[in-house]
């Protein structure tokens, strides 16, 4: 038995990072189907075969999608009906923009367009998921919402259009799992700790005081890796979270409880799937 037996999932963001690594467990604990939903086709035709290679009878199925976009995300969601409808909806993806800066440097374009990505992608994905479940006469589903430990904690390297996006949405995937509680659909939020992605990894580059600024802060030394932030969204869409609602669930290595952090070497990360050659 999977833990996802039959459950029809759809990961946003599923090209990389996080979204694939989550897709790639899904399928391995006996999704109905997994679709990777993504805005870079090329990206997501290279996961698509990542995740055959890993998972070869899994059900997979990529969808181009801006997630900002409510007629593509309401055509992703609505692709799911061919399977049942969607159980299980991860809204992750999400971006961080090389120019988003402090009050006075971050541009109104950037705000602008890290809020439709960020906030508006997760409501649509949201509401989208509720239509569905309600189509299809669920009586319940898990909805997965990727904030960030930005969202919590004050940072003095400043995102600002990121961080008010990540605090949106933490404080809409409260409300959204109060008022459907009673529909059975249940809504959670993942609050990852600076990973070891392409997103942040990118826009670090070889800059090493920028990235020591960060790994000053880290109990364990590390950056996270997208797997260990996978592992909690599994737990969070399957029926063993059935009483976890409305929960910022932070998978950060102690980071938000840290005052002093340790002295000596880092501990070593688990290996992604993705970066795994075969089985
Ligand atoms: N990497 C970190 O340090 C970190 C920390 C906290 C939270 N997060 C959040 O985790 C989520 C996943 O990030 P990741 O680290 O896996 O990064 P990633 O860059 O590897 O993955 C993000 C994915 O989202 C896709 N995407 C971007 N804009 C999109 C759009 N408009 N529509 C559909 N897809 C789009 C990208 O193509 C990419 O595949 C994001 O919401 C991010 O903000 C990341």
């Amino acid at each position: 038995m999977g833990r996802l037996d039959g459950k029809v999932t759809i990961v946003t963001g599923g090209a990389g990072g996080i979204g694939l690594e989550t897709g790639i467990l899904f399928a391995k604990e006996g999704a109905k189907v997994v679709i990777l939903a993504d805005i870079s086709k090329e990206a997501l035709a290279k996961a698509k075969s990542k995740l055959l290679q890993l998972v070869p009878d899994a059900k997979v199925e990529e969808f181009v999608c801006d997630v900002s976009k409510e007629t593509q995300v309401q055509a992703l969601v609505e692709s799911a009906d061919a399977h049942g409808g969607v159980d299980v909806m991860f809204n992750n993806a999400g971006i961080m923009h090389a120019r988003d800066d402090d009050a006075i440097g971050t541009p109104e374009e950037i705000w602008d367009l890290t809020q439709n990505i960020n906030v508006k992608g997760v409501w649509f994905g949201s509401k989208h998921a509720v239509l569905s479940l309600r189509k299809h006469m669920k009586t319940k589903g898990s909805i997965i919402n990727t904030a960030s430990v930005v969202a919590l904690v004050g940072s003095a390297t400043p995102q600002l259009a990121y961080t008010a996006s990540k605090g949106a949405v933490l404080a809409m995937t409260r409300e959204l799992a109060i008022v459907h509680a009673r529909e059975g659909f249940r809504f959670n939020n993942l609050c990852p700790a600076p990973l070891n992605t392409p997103l942040l990894q990118d826009w670090l580059g070889d800059d090493v005081a920028k990235r020591h600024r960060r790994e000053i802060h880290f109990p364990m030394g590390r950056f996270g890796e997208a797997i260990e932030q996978a592992q909690a969204v599994l737990f969070l869409a399957s029926d063993e979270s059935s009483f976890v609602n409305g929960h910022d669930f932070v998978v950060d290595g102690g980071m938000t409880k840290a005052y002093v952090t340790p002295e000596g070497s880092a501990q070593a990360p688990p290996v992604n799937n993705a970066s795994k050659d075969s089985l």
